[in-house]
């Protein structure tokens, strides 16, 4: 949704721009084409080993962008340390990239056989291994529960904590082949991995995502410039409700403008050339 997204950023030359989650830096090279010459974009991504990339990626446009390897949950220190005073457009696109998926040391993906760890940011204390083999079952239960909405939570968990009462849980297969006995029969018809949604849970509560995208926008609301728009991609619904319901509640304050009713989908094309972005929605809010 690459065209999508710069188009609903609505950006003119010299506009500051905040992509909040910068990645690799595909989005923000196509931004600073339409910024430049007098525009400037500050990118954060919580993972430094990926803002080497974008580096990389982006270095033909020199002066015009600055990197920060942070947390966008903290945009607003970033923001103030930079001197920054309005922002006229801000992207969050959320989620984690494919390089983070590819990488064989991370442990985000069931298909690569590495040590438990998840972590965006290599600074934060707790990783996937911790959860998994010192939280307690409820705990194991919750998580998978809200954050990975299975409804066989209770059983995996049952599951891990008696595995791991055996042996601990080293690895990524480890865990998916636990999960898989777990679930046994029931899945085995479907095309999605059953580990899919535990593993989602994990890396969602080791990165403590959903309070971070909460407290990431309120504070991308209140930075943006009167006219500016605020666009975010997110790839599950659990964030497509914070993103939602918090459009809806500055709507009904008068703070923002929501520009898409209903969130949009990519195409059926896209999802063909990249089947990741299938649950992808874009939404879009103007500040008023
Ligand atoms: C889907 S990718 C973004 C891809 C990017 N738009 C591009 O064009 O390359 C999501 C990125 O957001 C980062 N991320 C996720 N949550 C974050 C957070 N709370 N703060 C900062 N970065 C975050 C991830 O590390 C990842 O690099």
């Amino acid at each position: 949704m690459l065209e999508e997204v710069v188009s609903a950023l609505n950006l003119k030359s010299g506009d500051v721009v905040l992509d909040a989650t910068v990645g690799s830096g595909g989005h923000a090279g196509e931004i600073l084409k339409k910024i430049l010459p007098d525009g400037k974009l500050i990118g954060l991504d919580a993972d430094p080993s990926i803002l080497k990339i974008a580096e990389e990626n982006l270095k033909n446009f020199i002066d015009a962008f600055k990197l920060i390897n942070e947390n966008f949950k903290n945009l607003d220190i970033i923001l103030s340390k930079e001197n920054i005073k309005n922002i006229n457009a801000i992207l969050f696109d959320l989620g984690i990239s494919s390089y983070q998926i590819e990488d064989k040391y991370r442990g985000f993906s069931i298909k690569e056989n590495a040590r438990l760890d998840m972590r965006m940011d290599p600074r934060l204390k707790i990783t996937a291994y911790d959860i998994v083999n010192n939280y307690t079952e409820k705990e194991l239960s919750d998580i998978i529960m809200q954050f990975g909405e299975d409804r066989l939570h209770n059983r995996i968990s049952r599951y891990i904590v008696e595995e791991r009462s055996k042996k601990t849980i080293e690895t990524t297969y480890d865990l998916a082949a636990i999960i898989h006995k777990a679930v046994g029969f029931r899945y085995k018809r479907t095309r999605i991995d059953p580990a899919t949604r535990t593993f989602q849970a994990i890396r969602i509560a080791v990165n403590n995502e959903l309070d971070a995208l909460e407290e990431g926008l309120k504070k991308a609301v209140a930075w943006l410039d009167v006219g500016g728009r605020i666009v975010i991609i997110s790839f599950h619904s659990l964030e497509d409700r914070i993103v939602k319901n918090l459009f809806k509640g500055y709507a009904g304050l008068g703070i923002l403008k929501i520009i898409t009713k209903k969130p949009i989908r990519p195409s059926g094309e896209e999802v063909r050339l990249n089947p990741r972005s299938r649950s992808s929605r874009l939404r879009v809010a103007e500040r008023i």
